[in-house]
């Protein structure tokens, strides 16, 4: 038997990624830069023995179908010959609600798992692995500002995050304001797909992604939060108005999600600081400066259909 543990946090995109090029490999169709977050992770544990099957506990509840599914297709390619795996993985990230609990996920079953088959990869190797388990976990191996670099190889071995700004670089907080804990209706996956073959939207999407991972690159090294909000918020808002335009159409957008995003802007028209993102989800995320967060976090907390708002600083990589 042998045993291993790791801790990954989670990250939300400033820079999107929607939609993949090769579906079995997770490369994407376009470049993305994105924030770990503290306070936001999954710590998971891989144990290989000679059980019959592999197991996944996640949160405490034994799970099958699917989610079992997908961890051990995940797990063919690194266990070792033969062992079947005992994976335990606590999530503090509210599951599905669009806040890439994914990506921690699988950041952290990617570590665990090469760890306990007693391979030593390298973090670059790790963020390829862990992009095949969910795209978004390649930048959650890194802490800090991550692009994920879209690459150019068939074979995906260019496509994987690399570490632009330290988590000390910049001492930003993501307040995230969870509107509707449920799991979502349409997965990321099925939702680029559609997006990808159907929008009319998608190629102008496209188009634009480049200049806005300059612009972003850009306004992290010189720490300007308005041109950093500023394409963060358009990058967000385009993605989401290519799926109103996919067919059959579908939108993330709920009622409490539109009048979140226009406490936002009100609230930035009166002064107060801050860019809003949002993910394959009904949430909605402020970034802003660090002495903002107490602000934003009651305009986010007096809004009527909030369950609950985080605020997190910019976390580490994997540990
Ligand atoms: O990798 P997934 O399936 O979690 O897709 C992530 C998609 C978005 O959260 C909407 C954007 C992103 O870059 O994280």
């Amino acid at each position: 038997m042998s045993s291993a543990s790791a801790r990954a946090h989670a990250n939300i995109a400033l820079v999107k990624y929607w939609g993949k090029r090769d579906e079995a490999l997770f490369l994407p169709t376009n470049g993305s830069l994105s924030l770990t977050l503290d306070g936001l992770y999954t710590t998971t544990t891989v144990t290989y023995g000679d059980g019959a099957a592999d197991r996944l506990v996640l949160d405490g509840v034994e799970q099958g179908g699917d989610a079992l599914a997908k961890v051990s297709r995940f797990l063919d390619r690194v266990r070792p010959d033969g062992l079947r795996a005992f994976v335990e993985s606590e999530n503090h990230v509210p599951t599905a609600a669009g806040l890439a609990s994914s990506a921690s996920a699988f950041a952290a079953l990617a570590v665990a798992a090469s760890r306990a088959a007693g391979l030593a990869l390298t973090p670059d190797e790790l963020s390829r692995l862990a992009r095949q388990g969910s795209g978004s976990a390649c930048r959650s191996i890194y802490g800090g500002f991550v692009e994920w670099r879209r690459g150019e190889r068939a074979d995906g071995a260019d496509s994987h995050g690399v570490p632009i700004a330290p988590q000390a670089h910049w001492d930003v907080r993501m307040l995230v304001a969870v509107l509707v804990k449920a799991p979502k209706a349409v997965s990321s996956r099925e939702g680029m797909r559609r997006t990808v073959q159907t929008s009319p939207f998608y190629p102008g999407w496209l188009a634009s992604v480049d200049s806005d991972l300059a612009a972003a690159r850009a306004a992290i090294a010189t720490r300007d939060l308005d041109a950093l909000g500023t394409v963060m918020e358009a990058s967000a808002l385009k993605m989401h108005a290519t799926m109103l335009a996919a067919q059959p159409p579908f939108t993330y957008l709920r009622p409490a999600s539109l009048a979140a995003i226009q406490a936002v802007w009100d609230a930035r028209a009166a002064g107060l600081n801050g860019y809003l993102t949002m993910d394959a989800g009904p949430n909605v995320k402020v970034l802003c400066a660090a002495a903002d967060a107490p602000a934003w976090q009651a305009c986010l907390a007096a809004l009527p259909d909030v369950v609950e708002v985080l605020c997190c600083g910019p976390g580490p990589g994997v540990a």
